[in-house]
């Protein structure tokens, strides 16, 4: 079995998963693997490898529909017999919209999903970056680092949920803009709840011009101690008439530093490939892309 899992989604995504021996990595998953269906959840474990489709529940909350995403972990393969098991599921828990995502490289399963009705959002790159040494990048003047604590996001508000154009929910007519500038606003909220996470903002004359908000790590399920310690740049927004100024290059840099100081020496960021903009920002703050997978959806309909 564990050969099937030689180039799994991770593997190939390489966004969790890069420095660990893949024989270590799925021994513990498979060990902490329950199969079985519930009210959330369906998950199939057999030979050939696991598929799971699983609701998700903040996103359904907040949309008013239900919506649940597939996943599969082994060589990016699925047949027909899994699929319709999954998706029998979602019929019988009154899913209404799927997504699920797929490597580029892995044309077989890009062909599945498509034959299979999904539509393509968005396609991302994935982007790694070992950090170096580094002090705290020099500031300009006028300007200072600063971190935002939960009761005062509405420093970022009026430009952070209406920054990010190029979401696969943006690609998606099913949800209103001003619904998902409302989601980002929520999703920032949560997000600065959980300890692991964090915000760094730039300051200039007492007003918030840009914001970094990242993660010290990702828990995946019970896997973390599988896991070389790693930060995650989630989402980050400089104000329009601040943008072009090196600033958002700035705010990467101090997010290294941050990270660099906790003694973590990876980070990761996804960036839409049509976000040219955002790409050239990483790259001067020398990320690399290692891949790119694209994100689909399925609108399913009932008979
Ligand atoms: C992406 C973003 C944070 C960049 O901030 P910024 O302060 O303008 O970026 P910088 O000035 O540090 O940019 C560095 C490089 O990226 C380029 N760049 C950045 N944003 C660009 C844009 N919107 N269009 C074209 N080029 C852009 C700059 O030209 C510069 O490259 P160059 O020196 O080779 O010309 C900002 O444009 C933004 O807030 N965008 C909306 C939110 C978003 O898309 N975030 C990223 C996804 S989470």
């Amino acid at each position: 079995m564990m050969e099937n899992f030689q180039c799994g989604r991770w593997i190939a995504d390489g966004q969790y998963m890069r420095d660990v021996p893949p024989e270590k990595l799925y021994q513990g998953f498979i060990e902490t693997f329950t199969p079985g269906s519930n009210e959330n959840a369906c998950r199939i474990l057999d030979d050939t490898g696991i598929y799971a489709i699983t609701k998700q529940n903040w996103d359904s909350t907040f949309f008013g529909f239900d919506i649940a995403r597939i996943e599969i972990y082994n060589n990016g393969t699925i047949n027909k017999a899994h699929f319709d098991a999954l998706i029998q599921w979602a019929k019988d828990k009154n899913i209404s919209y799927l997504t699920t995502r797929a490597s580029l490289a892995n044309t077989s399963l890009v062909n599945f999903w498509a034959e299979n009705g999904f539509k393509l959002l968005t396609s991302k790159y994935m982007l790694r970056h070992a950090i170096a040494a580094m002090n705290s990048p020099e500031v300009p003047e006028g300007f200072e680092f600063a971190s935002l604590g939960p009761y005062e996001l509405n420093e970022i508000m009026d430009f952070a949920g209406s920054s990010f154009g190029h979401s696969r929910f943006m690609a998606d007519p099913a949800f209103t803009r001003k619904r998902i500038e409302e989601m980002y606003n929520s999703w920032l909220n949560n997000f600065l709840l959980a300890p692991e996470n964090k915000i760094i903002t730039l300051r200039h004359k007492q007003q918030t011009i840009g914001f970094c908000a990242f993660s010290k790590s990702i828990a995946l399920y019970k896997l973390q101690h599988t896991m070389p310690p790693h930060g995650f740049v989630s989402l980050i927004a400089v104000r329009p008439e601040f943008r072009g100024k090196n600033l958002g290059v700035l705010l990467l840099e101090k997010t290294k530093q941050v990270l660099k100081d906790a003694g973590i020496n990876l980070v990761f960021a996804n960036v839409d490939l049509m976000n040219t903009g955002s790409l050239r920002m990483f790259q001067h703050s020398a990320y690399q892309v290692f891949n790119t997978f694209s994100e689909y959806k399925l609108a399913l309909k009932y008979k």
